[in-house]
């Protein structure tokens, strides 16, 4: 059975901000390899089984999808524009209209542009078992929670369904941590990675029962798309209609076809500084320097300076990041607050 796999790349990355900008989110940047998350994700997805990939991304981004994915061979088969971001819900939804059209006998797999995938021969295992045990389902890959994070979805393991295959008795998007830390406690849960595997015919299904108004909007769109060459640019007008929602919420939370394929494939979504520290190559003393960067006397520091040197001295624990767009300076421990400097940078342009 061949997979089509459908890179999802509509992130603004505002924790990584200066390196991520509305202009070339986290996706389109080199963060834990010297390829771009794009890349790599488009590389890890090439071989014998699978088809050439489809990209769903902004308008204003397809040059940058189109340069990186050219330069690494892989050219999509097919680029999906969207006028505006109608959230997840409809990127399964044109992902499941054009596997029907260009695969109907593959299965799609939904993919995030910018998360790390470590072990990639454990998650082609991964997904060799899956295929063959879910047609019927729509297929999660469940991650071994390091902690009561609250910014993922939590799949409860059920019965046995296939070879590394479970059922899902239940699927939680994004619990608070009180149930987050229940869950971790009672055992049996797993994070949600945020890929999906699934025949276009059954999230076709599943998306006519839960959430019509996104397929009927998804499906408009595509069919007065205006074409050129490889890339279709969805209808504005018809894409308007469309509800936003993920398809965490939209479907996940209400099938009762999801299975999952719990597996230790080195997965991280590098969502701000403090995981690019923890993933990074380091110096001796903890260190994860690149570009122009010179520390003196410093220790477990992140340093990227992109323009002129950036010298750091007799300091610990710092993170300096420097790009042509913003410079921003915090303690590691506060990374995730970059969000409000990108925001604010927002502001004064
Ligand atoms: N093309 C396109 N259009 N892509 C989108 C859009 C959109 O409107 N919205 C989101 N994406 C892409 C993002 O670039 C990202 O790669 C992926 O879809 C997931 O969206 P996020 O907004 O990052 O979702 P999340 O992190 O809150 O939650 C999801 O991922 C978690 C794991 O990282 C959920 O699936 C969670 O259950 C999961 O645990
Ligand atoms: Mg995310």
């Amino acid at each position: 059975m061949k997979i089509l796999p459908v890179i999802m790349s509509g992130g603004s990355g505002t924790r990584l901000w200066p390196l991520s900008t509305p202009e070339q989110p986290k996706q389109f940047h080199a963060l834990a390899t010297q390829h771009t998350m794009i890349q790599e994700t488009a590389i890890r997805l090439s071989g014998n089984e699978f088809l050439k990939p489809v990209v769903i991304c902004g308008l204003t981004h397809q040059p940058l999808a189109k340069a990186q994915l050219d330069a690494v061979g892989l050219s999509p088969q097919a680029v999906v524009l969207e006028p505006f971001a109608k959230n997840t819900a409809a990127v399964a939804a044109v992902a499941a209209l054009l596997g029907d059209e260009l695969a109907p006998d593959a299965l799609v797999l939904l993919v995030p542009a910018d998360h790390v995938i470590s072990k990639p021969d454990a998650f082609k295992a991964a997904l060799q078992g899956a295929s063959e045990a879910g047609l019927d389902n729509i297929i999660t890959f469940g991650i071994t929670p390091t902690g009561p994070e609250t910014g993922f979805g939590y799949i409860q393991r059920g019965e046995p369904i296939g070879d590394g295959v479970y059922a899902v008795k239940r699927f939680l998007e994004k619990p608070d941590l009180e149930t987050a830390t229940a869950y971790l406690a009672q055992g049996g849960y797993d994070w949600n990675a945020g890929i999906f595997l699934f025949s276009p015919k059954v999230m076709l299904e599943e998306l006519a029962a839960h959430e019509p108004k996104v397929l009927d909007a998804s499906r408009k769109a595509l069919k007065h798309a205006a074409v050129n060459e490889v890339t279709r640019l969805l209808d504005p007008e018809s894409f308007a209609e469309c509800p936003s929602i993920s398809v965490d919420y939209a479907i996940m939370e209400r099938t009762n076809r999801a299975a999952t394929s719990p597996c230790d494939i080195g997965w991280a979504d590098v969502g701000g500084f403090a995981e690019l520290w923890r993933l990074g190559a380091k110096d001796g003393v903890g260190n994860h320097a690149q570009g122009n960067a010179i520390l003196i006397d410093a220790h477990n520091c992140l340093v990227r300076a992109e323009g002129p040197p950036v010298a750091i001295i007799g300091l610990d624990d710092i993170m300096v990041v420097s790009t042509p767009s913003g410079i921003v300076v915090a303690p590691i421990s506060r990374a995730q607050d970059v969000k409000l400097a990108a925001a604010a940078a927002k502001k004064l342009q």
